[in-house]
């Protein structure tokens, strides 16, 4: 078990659920007098699991198993995003209020990062906020939404519009449920892993390069290092600008190219944003930020974890009227126009600038990253 905690995340990685009950008890700053006595409502008076339909069939038991607990109640919804929605929020509100939750009560996310972003808006605005500990079981919570204290729901296409910053009492990571994802879910977290690497740490990125066979192996060590080494980063960064005034941007590296291609066409998030941060590059390196050796090894990367680096309408044909087809290209420039992260009516683009480093930049023409598009369009 390892332990990065800092001013504003506290976060434990393991193995298995056993050590979550001690967490809990270290957490609430509790002695353990006795272990076979532990029992989690001596600290809380009831206990609410919300989880999705997947996770539950393959992670509850045996997380069940390690919860010493007489209250607990499950609250399961379906799998996908579809379920970080108004009407979901308010059946999981009315739940808790029959159930009585209370302000000593503790929300419990298991779940991938939509579990996560919606157990953590109940819970910060039940009762004005009541304590929540995340369990992240996707890669994509493990390395990122678990951890930050970020929370929301959608409103029709506007992802995330509603959202409180949060922090859990801690997120618990244990790296064993990954052997449950689906690959596809798998590959998609690892555009975000790459991202790490890109953003903050520049050997990273060639561990993963080197050690791409042993993380498509699910090799228990090297997901280890893989996961703690992506939570260091976040929580560094989070704990230095918690708000996202600044240097948090960081973290939507190849997410705003990446937004329009994922809404229009049906790619995971995770391919979206290997193809978004090809965008960034190829912009980097044309504008002469950085040069080829370091764009080749970002193909090298993505080739490695199989992630796409370009978009190919001809894929959805049947999921797009015929006039976005025709005009994909500024479709997805103006999906970035309207990235609720811009201000002041400019596109914000974090670019590549060296080796493990990116820059938050808000001055390319429009017609520059038209063109970045256009080259990334496999039609
Ligand atoms: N809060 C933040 O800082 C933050 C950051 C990034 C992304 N997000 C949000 O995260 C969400 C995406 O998260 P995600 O990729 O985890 O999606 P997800 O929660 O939909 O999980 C992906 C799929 O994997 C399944 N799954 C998860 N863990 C499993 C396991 N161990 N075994 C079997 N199946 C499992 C889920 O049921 C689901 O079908 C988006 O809504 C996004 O907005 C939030």
């Amino acid at each position: 078990m390892e332990k990065i905690i800092n001013d504003v995340c506290n976060i434990v990685i393991d193995n298995s659920y056993k050590n979550f009950m001690p967490s809990v008890y270290e957490f609430n700053n509790k002695d353990i007098e006795d272990l076979s006595k532990i029992n989690i409502n001596e600290i809380y008076d009831e206990v609410l699991i919300i989880s999705d339909e997947n996770v539950y069939n393959h992670q509850i038991d045996n997380f069940i198993n390690n919860i010493k607990a007489k209250i607990v109640y499950e609250y399961i919804v379906l799998a996908g995003e579809d379920s970080k929605s108004l009407s979901v929020y308010e059946e999981i509100i009315k739940y808790c209020i029959k159930i009585n939750l209370s302000r000593k009560s503790l929300i419990i996310a298991l779940g991938g990062g939509v579990v996560g972003d919606l157990a953590g808006f109940v819970a910060s605005t039940y009762m004005r906020g009541i304590d929540v500990c995340q369990i992240p079981t996707s890669l994509l919570s493990q390395v990122d939404s678990s951890v930050g204290g970020k929370t929301g729901i959608n409103i029709g296409n506007f992802k995330n519009i509603i959202g409180t910053f949060y922090q859990p009492k801690f997120t618990y990571v244990n790296i064993d449920a990954l052997k449950t994802l689906p690959n596809k879910e798998f590959i998609s977290g690892m555009a975000e892993v790459i991202k790490y690497s890109i953003i903050y740490d520049y050997d990273f990125l060639d561990y993963l390069i080197n050690n791409s066979d042993n993380i498509l192996n699910k090799d228990n060590e090297t997901l280890h290092y893989v996961v703690r080494k992506c939570i260091e980063i976040k929580a560094d960064i989070v704990s230095k600008d918690e708000k996202e005034s600044g240097l948090r941007k960081i973290l939507n590296f190849g997410h705003t190219f990446g937004h329009g291609v994922e809404k229009l066409c049906k790619i995971s998030h995770g391919e979206a944003v290997s193809i978004g941060m090809n965008m960034a590059f190829k912009l980097s390196l044309e504008k002469g930020y950085i040069d080829k050796s370091y764009y080749d090894k970002y193909i090298k990367v993505c080739e490695k974890f199989n992630l796409p680096l370009k978009f190919n309408i001809s894929l959805y044909e049947d999921e797009i009227t015929e006039e976005i087809k025709v005009n994909i290209n500024k479709e997805i420039l103006e999906i970035m126009k309207n990235d609720k992260k811009n201000s002041f009516g400019k596109i914000n683009l974090i670019l590549p600038i060296g080796f493990g480093k990116v820059k938050i930049i808000n001055d390319i023409d429009e017609d520059k990253i038209l063109n970045i598009i256009k080259g990334v369009n496999n039609a």
